[in-house]
């Protein structure tokens, strides 16, 4: 059974300037252990998709289910799900230092979620806080746990951000484009030590980037966003092997590494909908290349596609159409979708 299963998801805001219908028809679990990747352009819905979930989002209209082991966090009340952030689900955000106080010693930070949350005491969670800054990789942690965050590095703080969210002990860490700011070798390696964690204490995490090769190499799971919308969700190996939907195709092809295999680099021609308005159609049909009239007719939903069982694309092409520029053979079926029965 799933940790969180999302269901149908819609939050919308209403501005000066009108409606913004920031995400619309979202759907997808995350299990115990796993990791989930949301990938999508800047403005596709990644962060409010998590911020509505959790009670983050001031002001939007939400709609739909959230369920985390067992009760429903879009019908809780503002006591309730704070009582959550704190106990089940710990947040990481790409800036560190608007999440830590600036004025408290990070091991007090650290220390004082124990206390609060483990009912410690104060000398045994600050020596737990050592241990766990140890583990994410803080050189002397028995002296930087008397260091304010700005003593800090960014990848160092960002270190801490997840010691911080360990001493939660929750079921499940969102992580919200936590490696963004920081350069490619740190990221890497803040990446592995959230795995490495997430081992050890066998916690799931959503991990949100707009980076498809970060999902590569940590996540178990993919759903890919456009426009507010789910355009596919499957296991990783399927949305890079059997990628269905013209958009995660396009992703693909404009990633260096992926396109130096096929020996193109395509960006996505066009831009990406304005949200200021109900999107009737397929949101991608305006950027589409194999774009037809089924897709003007409503936005598609998620229905099963490929060979793997779970991979859903919301596309009105053939469902068994899979695998990247794939030619449809004499049959008329597409070439790659050799596994089919
Ligand atoms: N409080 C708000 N009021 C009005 N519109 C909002 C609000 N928060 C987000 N939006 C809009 O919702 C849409 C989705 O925003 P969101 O922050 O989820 O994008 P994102 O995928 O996380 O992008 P990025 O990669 O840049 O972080 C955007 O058009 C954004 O402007
Ligand atoms: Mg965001």
């Amino acid at each position: 059974m799933a940790l969180l299963e999302v269901r149908d998801l819609r939050v919308s805001f209403d501005t000066d300037d009108g409606t913004v219908y920031a995400v619309q028809g979202m759907s997808f679990s995350v299990g115990a252990g796993q990791t989930l990747g949301i990938v999508g352009e800047s403005g596709s819905g990644k962060s409010v998709t998590t911020q509505a979930i959790m009670g983050l989002a001031p002001g939007a209209k939400i709609s739909g289910e959230a369920v985390l082991d067992g009760a429903d966090l879009i019908s809780m009340s503002e006591d309730e799900l704070q009582r959550i952030r704190g106990r089940k689900v710990s947040l990481i955000f790409q800036d560190p230092l608007t999440s830590l106080h600036p004025l408290y010693r990070v091991g007090h930070q650290i220390a004082e979620v124990m206390e609060t949350h483990g009912k410690v005491a104060r000398k045994e969670a600050i020596r737990r806080a050592v241990d766990l800054l140890g583990r994410v990789g803080i050189p002397e942690p028995d002296k930087r746990v008397r260091d304010y965050p700005h003593q800090f590095s960014g990848g160092m703080r960002q270190r801490v951000m997840i010691a911080m969210a360990l001493a939660y002990e929750p079921m499940l860490i969102i992580a919200d484009e936590p490696t963004t700011a920081l350069d490619v070798t740190v990221q890497a390696q803040i990446l592995e030590l959230l795995g490495r964690m997430q081992q050890d204490f066998g916690t799931a995490v959503i991990l949100i980037t707009h980076d498809l090769g970060v999902v590569a190499d940590v996540a178990d799971d993919v759903v890919i966003m456009y426009g507010g919308r789910p355009m596919e969700r499957a296991d990783v190996r399927s949305v890079f092997v059997e990628p269905h939907h013209p958009y995660t195709q396009g992703l693909l092809e404009s990633i260096p590494s992926y396109s130096g295999r096929t020996g193109r680099l395509k960006p996505i021609q066009g831009y990406p909908p304005s949200l200021m308005r109900m999107i009737e159609q397929c949101p991608f049909a305006p950027r589409c290349a194999q774009v037809r009239d089924a897709c003007r007719v409503a936005p598609p939903p998620l229905k099963p596609v490929g060979s793997s069982p779970g991979h859903l694309s919301a596309c009105v092409l053939d469902a068994n159409r899979v695998g990247l520029a794939s030619e449809p053979d004499e049959a008329g079926r597409a070439v790659g979708a050799a596994e089919e029965r």
